[in-house]
């Protein structure tokens, strides 16, 4: 791992800065890339996360950090055409490209906004769900975007995040490892820029366990939270409930 550790970390303004400039770069190429390197298996992740979270019809679901928006589109499938979607980023060019195959697509119930996953721009309890792919990674402070995530959404809503985590420790790991931070870098480079695909496992070796993350979601407020590993332990979703307080007056 620490073959990969960035000599200088990046500090919180300048992390947002970087990140937003390097998914404004690589943005035309994001989503071939993402089939590719999950060898097609990133829609099937984004779906399961759904099934798994119970999203269903009429729900008034957020996808922070939602990029060309496929969350979104996996939300909308469940929510049918009486729920709503806002997939919200800070990355225009990548919302962009979501917006045009939302269009494509005809999903009238989804709409992109331009947001700061650490500030979100929606009033307290607004939302039944709560979504990230991949994003919560890239934030500047996860602290701020899980505590704005919880803030939306509604006493008894579900937060959702999918995410790369560090394999556990089995047979598998050194193929795990060799491919997440050696093979998976190189065909990114070739294929797209090169930094960013060096920043993909950095940003993974980096960022905090499966249990860390569970840990800092309670802290931000949720309980019940469960985790699920995909992908031979490389993937992960974590679910967390906001707790429905029911105003009983207690003798
Ligand atoms: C790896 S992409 C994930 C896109 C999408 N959720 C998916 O599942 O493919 C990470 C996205 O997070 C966005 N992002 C990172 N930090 C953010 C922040 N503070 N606020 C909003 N978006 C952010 C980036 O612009 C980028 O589009």
């Amino acid at each position: 791992m620490s073959s990969v550790a960035r000599k200088k970390p990046l500090v919180i303004g300048e992390k947002s800065r970087y990140v937003r400039a390097m998914f404004a770069t690589i943005a035309p190429r994001y989503d071939q890339l993402n089939s590719l390197l999950s060898f097609h298996r990133h829609h099937a992740w984004r779906q399961q996360a759904v099934r798994l979270a119970k999203v269903g019809p009429g729900e008034r679901c957020l996808d922070v950090c939602t990029g060309t928006g496929d969350f979104a589109l996996a939300l909308a499938r469940a929510v049918g055409e009486q729920g709503t979607v806002v997939g919200a980023d800070f990355c225009v060019p990548m919302l962009q490209i979501g917006l045009q195959k939302i269009r494509n697509r005809g999903y009238r119930q989804i709409k992109m906004a331009v947001a700061d996953a650490q500030a979100l721009p929606y009033p307290n309890a607004s939302f039944d769900v709560v979504t990230v792919g991949f994003g919560v990674r890239n934030v500047a402070s996860l602290e701020k975007a899980l505590a704005e995530m919880v803030r939306v959404t509604r006493p008894g809503g579900r937060v959702v995040i999918l995410e790369f985590t560090r394999p556990r420790p089995s047979p598998l790991r050194p193929l795990l490892d060799l491919y997440l931070f050696k093979i998976l870098p190189n065909i990114g480079g070739w294929l797209s820029r090169k930094e960013a695909y060096t920043y993909l496992p950095e940003s993974i070796a980096q960022f905090v366990s499966r249990e860390e993350l569970a840990a800092a979601m309670q802290r931000a407020g949720l309980t019940q939270i469960t985790i699920y590993d995909l992908n031979f332990g490389t993937v992960c979703i974590h679910i967390g409930v906001r707790p429905a307080y029911t105003g009983e007056v207690l003798q």
